[in-house]
Protein backbone atom coordinates (compact mmCIF):
# COMPACT_ATOMS: atom_id res chain seq x y z
CA UNK A 1 0.00 0.00 0.00
CA UNK A 2 2.78 2.42 0.61
CA UNK A 3 4.14 1.83 -2.69
CA UNK A 4 2.02 4.20 -4.12
CA UNK A 5 4.16 6.93 -2.00
CA UNK A 6 6.83 5.81 -4.78
CA UNK A 7 4.51 7.20 -7.43
CA UNK A 8 3.11 10.21 -6.01
CA UNK A 9 6.66 11.32 -4.82
CA UNK A 10 7.33 10.98 -8.72
CA UNK A 11 4.63 13.58 -9.56
CA UNK A 12 4.66 15.87 -6.75
CA UNK A 13 7.93 16.08 -5.25
CA UNK A 14 9.28 19.84 -4.87
CA UNK A 15 12.42 20.97 -6.84
CA UNK A 16 14.61 21.12 -4.01
CA UNK A 17 18.10 22.60 -4.55
CA UNK A 18 19.61 19.52 -2.49
CA UNK A 19 17.80 16.73 -4.55
CA UNK A 20 19.40 17.65 -7.97
CA UNK A 21 21.36 14.51 -9.32
CA UNK A 22 24.93 15.89 -9.22
CA UNK A 23 24.67 17.57 -5.52
CA UNK A 24 27.79 16.48 -3.70
CA UNK A 25 27.93 14.40 -0.62
CA UNK A 26 28.57 18.08 1.49
CA UNK A 27 26.00 19.94 -0.53
CA UNK A 28 23.62 17.08 1.00
CA UNK A 29 24.96 17.29 4.56
CA UNK A 30 25.01 20.43 4.90
CA UNK A 31 21.17 20.99 3.57
CA UNK A 32 20.41 18.43 6.07
CA UNK A 33 22.32 20.08 9.30
CA UNK A 34 20.57 23.64 7.71
CA UNK A 35 17.13 21.19 8.03
CA UNK A 36 17.61 20.61 11.53
CA UNK A 37 15.93 23.40 12.62
CA UNK A 38 14.84 25.79 9.84
CA UNK A 39 12.09 25.19 7.35
CA UNK A 40 13.29 24.55 3.64
CA UNK A 41 11.80 27.97 2.39
CA UNK A 42 14.54 29.66 4.88
CA UNK A 43 17.60 26.96 3.99
CA UNK A 44 16.90 27.24 0.68
CA UNK A 45 18.72 30.50 -0.27
CA UNK A 46 20.75 30.10 2.62
CA UNK A 47 21.92 26.65 1.13
CA UNK A 48 22.79 28.38 -2.60
CA UNK A 49 24.67 30.89 -1.08
CA UNK A 50 26.97 28.95 1.53
CA UNK A 51 27.43 26.22 -1.19
CA UNK A 52 28.69 29.04 -3.97
CA UNK A 53 31.29 30.37 -1.01
CA UNK A 54 32.45 27.09 0.44
CA UNK A 55 31.82 24.10 -1.93
CA UNK A 56 33.58 21.61 -0.56
CA UNK A 57 34.73 20.50 3.78
CA UNK A 58 38.13 22.04 2.77
CA UNK A 59 37.15 25.41 1.49
CA UNK A 60 34.58 25.59 4.91
CA UNK A 61 37.25 24.46 7.14
CA UNK A 62 39.77 27.21 5.79
CA UNK A 63 37.28 30.33 6.88
CA UNK A 64 37.13 31.55 10.25
CA UNK A 65 34.04 31.36 13.10
CA UNK A 66 33.68 34.97 12.36
CA UNK A 67 33.24 34.33 8.77
CA UNK A 68 30.94 30.92 9.65
CA UNK A 69 28.48 32.48 11.80
CA UNK A 70 28.22 36.03 10.37
CA UNK A 71 27.15 33.68 6.97
CA UNK A 72 24.97 31.32 9.00
CA UNK A 73 23.02 34.58 10.07
CA UNK A 74 19.60 34.32 10.32
CA UNK A 75 19.02 30.21 10.63
CA UNK A 76 19.05 30.24 13.81
CA UNK A 77 20.57 27.63 16.88
CA UNK A 78 24.27 29.78 15.64
CA UNK A 79 25.88 26.09 17.38
CA UNK A 80 25.27 23.88 14.43
CA UNK A 81 27.13 26.55 12.16
CA UNK A 82 30.00 25.79 15.22
CA UNK A 83 29.84 22.23 14.46
CA UNK A 84 29.02 21.94 10.88
CA UNK A 85 32.41 23.87 10.92
CA UNK A 86 34.55 21.64 13.05
CA UNK A 87 32.84 18.97 10.83
CA UNK A 88 34.53 19.85 7.96
CA UNK A 89 37.68 20.27 9.49
CA UNK A 90 37.25 17.04 10.15
CA UNK A 91 36.68 15.44 6.87
CA UNK A 92 39.12 17.84 5.28
CA UNK A 93 41.82 16.44 7.54
CA UNK A 94 40.29 12.74 8.41
CA UNK A 95 38.94 11.72 5.70
CA UNK A 96 40.61 13.78 2.77
CA UNK A 97 37.62 15.94 1.99
CA UNK A 98 35.00 12.55 1.50
CA UNK A 99 31.99 12.72 3.91
CA UNK A 100 32.23 9.13 5.26
CA UNK A 101 29.36 6.94 4.06
CA UNK A 102 28.90 4.85 7.27
CA UNK A 103 27.09 5.48 10.11
CA UNK A 104 29.26 5.54 13.06
CA UNK A 105 31.73 7.60 11.04
CA UNK A 106 29.18 10.09 10.04
CA UNK A 107 27.74 9.96 13.71
CA UNK A 108 31.07 10.70 15.08
CA UNK A 109 31.10 14.26 13.36
CA UNK A 110 30.53 17.31 15.19
CA UNK A 111 26.43 17.96 14.86
CA UNK A 112 25.49 14.22 13.28
CA UNK A 113 23.07 12.21 15.25
CA UNK A 114 20.76 9.63 14.37
CA UNK A 115 18.41 10.99 12.11
CA UNK A 116 20.84 13.23 10.42
CA UNK A 117 23.56 10.04 9.43
CA UNK A 118 20.54 8.34 8.30
CA UNK A 119 19.54 11.02 6.40
CA UNK A 120 23.13 11.06 4.44
CA UNK A 121 23.85 7.55 4.03
CA UNK A 122 20.20 7.45 2.33
CA UNK A 123 19.93 10.83 0.15
CA UNK A 124 23.49 11.18 -0.75
CA UNK A 125 24.59 7.51 -0.81
CA UNK A 126 21.45 5.63 -1.88
CA UNK A 127 22.04 3.07 1.30
CA UNK A 128 19.16 1.21 2.30
CA UNK A 129 18.79 3.12 6.24
CA UNK A 130 15.93 4.32 7.87
CA UNK A 131 15.38 8.07 8.80
CA UNK A 132 13.71 8.84 11.18
CA UNK A 133 12.54 12.43 11.83
CA UNK A 134 9.54 13.19 13.23
CA UNK A 135 7.28 13.99 10.75
CA UNK A 136 8.07 10.43 8.99
CA UNK A 137 7.76 8.86 12.63
CA UNK A 138 4.05 10.91 13.19
CA UNK A 139 3.23 9.24 9.29
CA UNK A 140 3.76 5.82 10.42
CA UNK A 141 2.35 6.24 13.66
CA UNK A 142 -1.47 7.19 11.76
CA UNK A 143 -0.66 4.82 8.91
CA UNK A 144 0.17 1.71 10.56
CA UNK A 145 -0.27 2.32 14.30
CA UNK A 146 -3.53 4.54 14.15
CA UNK A 147 -2.21 6.76 16.92
CA UNK A 148 -0.94 10.01 16.95
CA UNK A 149 2.33 10.14 17.78
CA UNK A 150 3.60 12.66 20.05
CA UNK A 151 7.04 11.39 21.20
CA UNK A 152 10.12 13.50 20.50
CA UNK A 153 12.21 9.85 21.33
CA UNK A 154 12.43 7.26 18.77
CA UNK A 155 10.56 4.23 19.82
CA UNK A 156 11.28 0.92 18.66
CA UNK A 157 7.52 0.51 17.44
CA UNK A 158 8.77 3.24 15.47
CA UNK A 159 12.08 1.21 13.93
CA UNK A 160 9.60 -1.74 13.38
CA UNK A 161 6.75 0.28 11.24
CA UNK A 162 9.91 1.83 9.52
CA UNK A 163 11.32 -1.28 8.63
CA UNK A 164 8.25 -2.71 7.52
CA UNK A 165 7.42 0.31 5.25
CA UNK A 166 10.54 0.20 3.52
CA UNK A 167 10.29 -3.31 2.76
CA UNK A 168 6.32 -2.42 1.36
CA UNK A 169 8.31 0.10 -0.49
CA UNK A 170 10.43 -3.11 -1.50
CA UNK A 171 13.25 -0.66 -0.71
CA UNK A 172 13.17 1.84 -3.04
CA UNK A 173 15.41 4.32 -3.10
CA UNK A 174 13.26 7.31 -2.68
CA UNK A 175 11.54 5.82 -0.31
CA UNK A 176 12.31 8.15 2.38
CA UNK A 177 12.53 11.26 0.49
CA UNK A 178 8.56 10.22 -0.25
CA UNK A 179 7.81 9.38 2.93
CA UNK A 180 9.44 12.64 4.16
CA UNK A 181 7.88 14.99 1.34
CA UNK A 182 4.37 12.97 2.30
CA UNK A 183 4.96 14.01 6.13
CA UNK A 184 5.11 17.78 4.56
CA UNK A 185 2.73 18.04 2.02
CA UNK A 186 -0.19 16.14 2.48
CA UNK A 187 0.03 14.04 6.47
CA UNK A 188 0.73 17.17 7.93
CA UNK A 189 0.80 17.85 11.54
CA UNK A 190 -2.24 20.10 11.98
CA UNK A 191 -4.46 20.43 9.01
CA UNK A 192 -3.74 16.60 6.98
CA UNK A 193 -5.01 17.29 3.48
CA UNK A 194 -6.58 12.94 3.98
CA UNK A 195 -9.04 14.31 0.29
CA UNK A 196 -5.70 14.41 -1.53
CA UNK A 197 -3.75 11.45 0.09
CA UNK A 198 -2.98 8.35 -1.90
CA UNK A 199 -3.16 5.83 0.66
CA UNK A 200 -6.50 7.47 2.80
CA UNK A 201 -8.17 4.05 2.10
CA UNK A 202 -5.55 2.02 4.57
CA UNK A 203 -4.94 4.57 7.06
CA UNK A 204 -5.72 3.13 10.18
CA UNK A 205 -6.12 6.51 11.85
CA UNK A 206 -8.18 7.85 9.45
CA UNK A 207 -10.08 4.84 9.59
CA UNK A 208 -10.11 4.83 13.78
CA UNK A 209 -11.60 8.32 12.93
CA UNK A 210 -8.22 10.07 13.97
CA UNK A 211 -8.36 9.49 17.56
CA UNK A 212 -6.08 12.46 19.05
CA UNK A 213 -2.76 11.92 20.86
CA UNK A 214 -3.25 10.75 24.67
CA UNK A 215 -0.61 13.59 25.50
CA UNK A 216 -2.65 16.57 23.88
CA UNK A 217 -5.34 18.07 25.33
CA UNK A 218 -8.72 17.82 22.92
CA UNK A 219 -9.52 21.11 23.93
CA UNK A 220 -5.97 22.61 22.58
N1 LIG B 1 13.87 18.13 6.04
C1 LIG B 1 14.95 17.47 6.46
N2 LIG B 1 15.62 16.95 5.43
C2 LIG B 1 14.95 17.30 4.32
C3 LIG B 1 15.13 17.08 2.95
N3 LIG B 1 16.18 16.40 2.53
N4 LIG B 1 14.21 17.57 2.09
C4 LIG B 1 13.17 18.26 2.56
N5 LIG B 1 12.95 18.52 3.84
C5 LIG B 1 13.82 18.04 4.71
Amino acid sequence: MVIRLISWFAENARPLPWREPNVTAWGILVSEVMLQQTPVARVEPMWHAWMRRWPTPGDLASASTAEVLEAWGRLGYPRRALRLHQAAHRIATEYDGQVPSDAALLRALPGIGEYTAAAIQSFAFGMPALVLDINIRRVLGRVFGGVERVSSSITHTDRQWAARAFDEAHRHPSWNAAIMEFGALICTSRSPACGECPIADRCKWRLAGYPPSELTPRTQ
